[in-house]
């Protein structure tokens, strides 16, 4: 038998929230997703030694765990980049051109939506509707929810965040 050790030690918060969403999800196999959220919320992303850990726990096979937590794209299993921004690509915002904000972020910052950019500053991730459908085209940045924006204002609000001096109209 394969023992998998705690990815921290017990007495570490983020072990004990893991733990209890193990717990409060009965250990169930079909609380994997849950699971996992409850893991990259506390952890910051998915490392090795959790996805072996959740697979343990849950007693799946480790190719299921890795597979789920790469198939969907709001897991991640790199560090977070020192500002994260959220694009909504529900479907009012995708109508509303969240594609153009993506886009426009990959090309001033170089990281494709689920990555983070590659001097580790920019991560950016996809969210389908965040329920704030009437401010569409919605994006966060570092938690704060900025709507009707453009892929324009947007990079400038990171770059603002990032410590770029603002740009001036001319
Ligand atoms: S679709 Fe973006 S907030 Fe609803």
């Amino acid at each position: 038998m394969v023992i998998v050790r705690p990815p921290a030690p017990a007495e570490d918060t983020r072990q004990r929230v893991l733990d209890a969403a193990l717990k409060r999800t009965g250990f169930r196999q079909d609380a994997l997703i849950e699971v996992l959220h409850a893991a990259q919320n506390s952890f910051g992303y998915l490392t090795p030694e959790l996805l072996w850990y959740v697979a343990a726990r849950l007693r799946l096979p480790p190719s299921r765990v890795y597979g789920v937590a790469t198939f969907y794209n709001f897991f991640s299993l790199k560090p977070p980049g020192d500002h994260t921004v959220i694009v909504c690509e529900g479907t009012v915002c995708y109508i509303r051109g969240a594609i153009k904000i993506a886009e426009g972020l990959q090309a001033a910052f170089g990281a494709a939506p689920g990555d983070t950019s590659p001097d580790g500053k920019v991560s950016v991730a996809i969210a389908r509707c965040l329920g704030s459908c009437a401010l569409a085209p919605i994006v966060v940045i570092d938690g704060q929810l900025i709507g009707k924006t453009s892929a324009e204002a947007a990079v400038e609000r990171v770059r603002l965040a990032l410590g770029a001096p603002a740009e001036v109209a001319p």
